[in-house]
């Protein structure tokens, strides 16, 4: 199992971690984190990570780890997120895309915090799934919604070529205010 998450996680965000953040004991946020791979990898360079997702199946995988905290959670719901506010210095979205709370995320940061979005946009449904428009981010979307309030520091809508064709948005944002 170590090998294949380590293999999971994502390069550029791992990359830019080590980049922004040298200092080893920040308090990260890995959002919808799924089966951890972005979560095990960053607990293993002894960072500290929340990792929230709803199913406790997934959770139950990367618990044990020392420097991970999970929470079993729908983020979905109208309950309050169990997520301490102005906390955490980076937060991590991979592939998940939930637009009526998504400006939320930036009230978990400290200022000058960090979010990491990644996930499928507009195009992918050539591809395979997800085909959804719900899950599909629409091009300059990210920044769209949080460049007004924050620094975009990076920007990518695009064909990525891994084990399988997929068009995703990546963006690197910088809480400011
Ligand atoms: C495609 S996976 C991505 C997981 C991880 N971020 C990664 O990149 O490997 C999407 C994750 O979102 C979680 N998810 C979907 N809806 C959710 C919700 N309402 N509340 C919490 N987690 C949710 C799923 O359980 C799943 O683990």
């Amino acid at each position: 199992m170590k090998s294949k998450m380590n293999k999971q996680a994502k390069t550029w965000i791992i990359k830019q971690i080590k980049l922004l953040a040298p200092k080893r004991k920040i308090q990260i946020l890995d959002f919808a984190s799924g089966n951890g791979s972005n979560s095990v990898h960053l607990a293993r360079k002894n960072r500290i990570v929340t990792a929230i997702d709803k199913d406790s199946i997934k959770l139950v995988q990367y618990d044990h780890f020392e420097y991970i905290n999970t929470i079993c959670f729908d983020l979905e719901t109208n309950q309050n997120w169990p997520l301490k506010e102005k906390y955490y210095d980076i937060i991590i979205v991979v592939n998940y895309l939930y637009r009526p709370k998504i400006k939320k995320l930036m009230n978990l940061l400290k200022n000058g915090g960090y979010l990491f979005y990644e996930t499928f946009s507009v195009g992918n449904e050539r591809y395979g799934s997800p085909k959804n428009p719900d899950f599909l981010l629409k091009d300059r979307e990210l920044i769209n919604l949080f460049s007004k309030k924050n620094e975009v520091l990076a920007y990518f809508n695009g064909k990525v070529i891994g084990e399988k064709i997929s068009i995703k948005q990546r963006c690197l944002i910088k809480k400011t205010s």
